[in-house]
């Protein structure tokens, strides 16, 4: 089963798209992130944060109401998603979220936010024109001992033959193997890592650690 990459980064870009991300994305909130919130809850890092691919930041609400004492930059590549992000923000969290523009594949639109304790991203992966790049630019914005946790659907025979072409289909035929992101990093030449696959198993995450 090869991978199938059907929406590209310019898909976010149109206000439509992004309009019906936002809603599909509130409705399933807490289906879509539980696991991701619950693992960071445990881990309990200190100190400044980066979402990746932030979309309308609906996620990156939540984390920031879960980690009073973090302070949280978040950045998508497509602008209209930062205009709903920016939109959405509620008056208390002003003062911790930023959300700016920048690409994950491109080091010099994301440089000047700093170095991160925590980077993280969610269902971004698969959208990343350059994953090996992207991971690099990422790992090497983290503090020492930073840790740069991804989250994304994994790439299951049982659902790539699906004869579905709703988005949720299309993301799982375009998403990741883990030997597959296992390869993108021995390229890289990061070696502390650990990939862990989620229940019900369409869904895995990558923790990497500096
Ligand atoms: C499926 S959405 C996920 C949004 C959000 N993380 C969530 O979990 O709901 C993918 C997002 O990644 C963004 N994106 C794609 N490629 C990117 C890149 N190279 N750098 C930053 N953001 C990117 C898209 O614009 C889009 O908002």
């Amino acid at each position: 089963m090869k991978r199938i990459v059907e929406s590209h980064q310019e898909y976010f870009f149109d206000k439509e798209n992004a309009n019906e991300y936002l809603n599909n994305a509130k409705n399933a909130s807490k289906a879509r992130y539980s696991n991701f919130l619950s693992s960071l809850k445990k881990l309990d890092i200190k100190g400044r944060y980066l979402e990746v691919g932030c979309g309308p930041g609906i996620l990156t609400q939540v984390v920031a109401m879960q980690h009073p004492k973090a302070e949280i930059i978040a950045n998508d590549i497509s602008p209209e998603m930062i205009k709903l992000a920016q939109q959405d923000l509620a008056d208390n969290l002003k003062t911790r979220i930023k959300y700016e523009i920048g690409d994950a594949c491109d080091i010099n639109s994301i440089k000047d936010f700093g170095k991160f304790d925590l980077i993280y991203s969610t269902f971004t992966l698969h959208h990343w024109d350059n994953a090996e790049l992207a991971i690099k630019n990422l790992y090497s914005m983290l503090n020492n001992n930073g840790l740069l946790y991804i989250h994304d659907l994994k790439r299951v025979f049982w659902l790539y033959y699906v004869k579905s072409e709703s988005g949720f289909f299309n993301s799982i035929r375009a998403a990741y193997r883990p030997d597959e992101i296992k390869a993108i990093l021995n390229k890289t030449g990061i070696k502390n890592y650990k990939i862990n696959s989620i229940f019900p198993f369409f869904m895995q995450s990558v923790l990497i650690r500096k």
